[in-house]
C-alpha cells in the first residue's frame, strides 16, 4: 500500500493508474477505521483494479460547537487496517494540503438537505460535497463507494455526481452492525457503559417501526419509534419517514421509504435507518 498525503503525488499516481488502464475504485472517509469502512473496500477490491481510500477529517463539513477537534483519531491503526483489507492508494492529506487558503469557491447542495441531518446540522451537506469534489477531481475514480448507514449522504452525493457530471458510479454498501444491532460507527466510542447498553434499542425501534408503518401508517410508525426510544437515555434528534432518495414526505403512491433517527447522547450522537419497500 502507498501512503500519499500531497496533491501533487496523489495526480501523478492516478495518471499512472489511468495509463495502465486500470479501473479505480474510491472510498472516502475520515478515518478510526471499523468494519463498516472496510465492507467500502472490500466492495471496492471486488469490483475494481485499484483502490483509492482517502482519511480526511474534514473541517468545513462540521459546524461551531461539534467535535471536529475530538474527532477520533487513529492513524498508526488506520495504516495497517486499511493495508490489510487491500487498500492499493491510501490518501491521507492535512487540512491545509486540500484547502490551502480559505476556499474561494464551495460547492452547495440545494436538495434533500432540508430534513433529517441536513435540517439539524446546517451546513453539514455543503461541506460534504465540497470536499467530495475536491476528491473526485483528483481521484477520477470509476466507482465511489458509501454506507448505506449515511443514507442521507448516498442521496445528496447521488445528486453531487449527477448535477455536476461527475463521471463516476455512487455504490451504497449495506449497514454493517455489531451482533446486538448497533450501526457500526467511530463514534461509538465515545458512549459511556450504559449508553453503550441503550444503543441497540435505536435499531430494534426503527425496524418495528417500519412493521407499524405497513399496518397503521406514518403517524402511527414515528409515533411508535418515539415510544420505544424513551428508554434510552439520550435525547431524539429526529424520527422521519420519507421517500428515498427524494426525501420528501411520502404519499400513499411511494413505495420505497427511508425510516431514520438521530439520537443525541453525552458525548455522541448517533444516527441509523432503514429503507423499505411498501409492495
Ligand atoms: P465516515 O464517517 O468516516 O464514513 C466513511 C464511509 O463509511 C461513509 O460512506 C459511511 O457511510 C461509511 N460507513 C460508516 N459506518 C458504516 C457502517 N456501519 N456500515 C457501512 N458503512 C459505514 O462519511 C464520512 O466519513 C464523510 O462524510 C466523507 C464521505 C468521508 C466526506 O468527508
Amino acid at each position: 500500500m502507498i501512503i500519499l498525503s500531497t496533491v501533487r503525488e496523489i495526480k501523478q499516481y492516478i495518471k499512472d493508474v489511468k495509463r495502465q488502464g486500470k479501473t479505480i475504485g474510491f472510498v472516502p472517509t475520515m478515518g478510526f477505521l471499523h468494519e463498516g469502512h472496510l465492507s467500502l473496500v472490500k466492495q471496492s477490491v471486488e469490483q475494481c483494479d485499484v483502490t483509492v481510500m482517502s482519511i480526511f477529517v474534514n473541517p468545513l463539513q462540521f459546524g461551531p460547537g461539534e467535535d471536529f477537534d475530538r474527532y477520533p483519531r487513529d492513524m498508526k491503526r488506520d495504516i495497517l487496517l486499511a493495508e490489510k483489507s487491500g487498500v492499493n492508494i491510501l490518501f491521507n492529506p492535512d487540512v491545509k494540503e486540500l484547502y490551502p487558503s480559505d476556499p474561494s469557491v464551495t460547492v452547495k447542495a440545494v436538495e434533500r438537505t432540508d430534513v433529517l441531518c441536513g435540517a439539524s446540522r446546517p451546513g453539514h451537506f455543503d461541506g460534504v460535497v465540497t470536499v467530495l469534489s475536491i476528491l473526485f477531481n483528483l481521484i477520477d475514480p470509476d466507482k465511489s463507494f458509501f454506507g448505506q448507514k449515511d443514507a442521507q449522504q448516498v442521496a445528496v452525493v447521488e445528486g453531487l455526481a449527477g448535477s455536476l457530471h461527475f463521471p463516476t458510479e455512487i455504490i451504497s454498501v449495506k449497514t454493517i452492525r455489531e451482533d446486538d444491532g448497533l450501526a457500526k460507527s467511530s463514534r461509538n466510542v465515545y458512549l459511556s457503559k450504559d449508553e453503550r447498553h441503550e444503543a441497540p434499542v435505536i435499531y430494534q425501534a426503527l425496524q418495528k417501526g417500519a412493521a407499524v408503518y405497513l399496518e397503521k401508517g406514518r403517524v402511527a410508525a414515528i409515533e411508535h419509534v418515539k415510544d420505544e426510544l424513551s428508554a434510552v437515555s439520550g435525547e431524539i434528534d429526529y424520527i422521519e419517514i420519507l421517500t428515498y432518495p427524494e426525501l420528501k414526505v411520502p404519499s400513499e403512491s411511494d413505495t420505497r421509504l427511508i425510516l431514520a433517527a438521530a439520537v443525541r447522547f453525552e458525548r455522541a450522537r448517533l444516527i441509523d435507518n432503514i429503507i423499505f419497500t411498501t409492495e
